[in-house]
C-alpha cells in the first residue's frame, strides 16, 4: 500500500522514520483511527478537533493543517482504492539529535506525521455484531490523562490480550470500582431503556463516536444518563455495548463470565449500530 511520511506518498516498505524518533523512544506522540465507510470518511472533523486538542494538550505544534489533513486522508483512501477501512494517522514530536527527556526546541525539531490505511471490507456488516462480544475487567492502571489520545498503548494492549487468554474479546478497565472505558473503545450499559456511559473527564477517552451515537441517540427520543457504573451494575443491566471508530456500535453479551440478560445484543445496541451506521453512509 501507499502510505504518507512528512509530505510524501511513499509504498509502505520505503517509508521511513529515525531511531531517535520520539514516539519510538517515549511513546511522545498522538494518533486518530479514522474509518471509511463507501469510500467516505466518517466524522472527520470530530477527528480533526480531537487531535489539536490532543497536539495542544502536550504542547506540540501542529504540523499540518486540518484540510491539509483531510486532502492526505482523501488521497490515502483513492490511491489504496479503500472502500471499507480504517485510516491511522500518528503525529510524534519528532526526531532529536540524540535521546533526551527534555523536549527537543520545536524550533529545530519538527514533528514527525504518518498515514496509513487499512483495508477492511466488511468492517460495517461485521458478524460478530449480531453475536455481540464477551469482555473480562481488569484494574485501569494508565495514567491520568486518558483523554489526551497518546500512543502510549502498553497497557491497552496487555489488556487485549488478558482478554484473550480468558477466551474473550475485551476488557473494561474499572478505576475505584467504577468502569473508565475499553482498551480501545467507550463502554456503555442499558438499564429501563436509559442509556447509561460515563461522563467525560480527563479518565476516558472523549470518543468521537460517543458524541455522535449519544447525538443519536436523544434525537431518537432515548434516554441517556452520563455517569460512572460498577461492573455488577453492568453485569444486571439489560444491555451492554461499546464504541469506537473501529466497532461503530457493538454489543457486549456477558461481563466476566456472567451473561446480560438472555446472552443476545437486546435491542438498543442493534439499534443504534443501525442509526449510526445509516447516518454514517
Ligand atoms: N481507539 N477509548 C479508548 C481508550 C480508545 O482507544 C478509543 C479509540 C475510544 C473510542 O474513540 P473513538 O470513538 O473516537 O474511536 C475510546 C481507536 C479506535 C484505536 O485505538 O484503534
Amino acid at each position: 500500500r501507499t502510505v504518507y511520511v512528512n509530505g510524501e506518498y511513499l509504498p509502505e516498505n520505503e517509508a521511513k522514520v529515525s531511531i531517535f524518533d520520539r514516539g519510538f523512544l517515549m511513546a511522545d506522540g498522538v494518533y486518530e483511527v479514522t474509518s471509511v465507510l463507501g469510500g467516505k470518511l466518517i466524522d472527520f472533523d470530530g477527528h480533526a478537533v480531537r487531535l489539536e486538542r490532543s497536539l495542544s494538550e502536550l504542547d506540540m505544534p501542529a504540523p499540518i493543517s486540518k484540510d491539509d489533513l483531510l486532502e492526505v486522508h482523501r488521497e490515502l483512501v483513492r490511491l489504496n482504492g479503500i472502500d471499507e477501512g480504517l485510516i491511522y494517522l500518528q503525529i510524534t514530536r519528532g526526531a532529536p539529535d540524540d535521546r533526551d527527556f527534555v523536549f527537543p526546541d520545536p524550533e529545530k525539531v519538527t514533528p514527525t506525521v504518518v498515514l496509513f490505511t487499512q483495508n477492511k471490507p466488511g468492517l460495517a456488516a461485521n458478524p460478530q455484531a449480531a453475536k455481540g462480544i464477551k469482555v473480562i475487567s481488569i484494574e485501569d492502571i494508565r495514567w491520568g490523562r486518558r483523554d489526551i489520545k497518546t500512543v502510549q498503548l502498553l497497557y491497552p494492549s496487555m489488556g487485549k490480550m488478558m482478554a484473550k487468554k480468558a477466551g474473550c474479546d475485551d476488557a473494561w478497565m474499572v478505576e475505584e470500582g467504577k468502569v473508565t472505558e475499553g482498551t480501545s473503545n467507550n463502554a456503555y450499559i442499558v438499564k429501563g431503556g436509559k442509556i447509561i456511559t460515563r461522563h467525560l473527564s480527563n479518565d476516558i477517552l472523549h470518543g468521537i463516536t460517543r458524541a455522535a451515537v449519544l447525538r443519536f441517540a436523544r434525537e431518537a427520543q432515548m434516554e441517556v444518563e452520563e455517569r460512572s457504573f460498577t461492573i455488577e451494575e453492568a453485569q444486571s443491566a439489560d444491555e451492554a455495548f461499546i464504541t469506537s471508530a473501529s466497532t461503530f456500535v457493538m454489543p457486549v453479551v456477558e461481563i466476566d463470565g456472567v451473561t446480560l440478560g438472555d446472552g443476545t445484543p437486546g435491542k438498543v445496541a442493534p439499534r443504534l449500530r443501525e442509526i449510526y451506521l445509516d447516518e454514517s453512509l
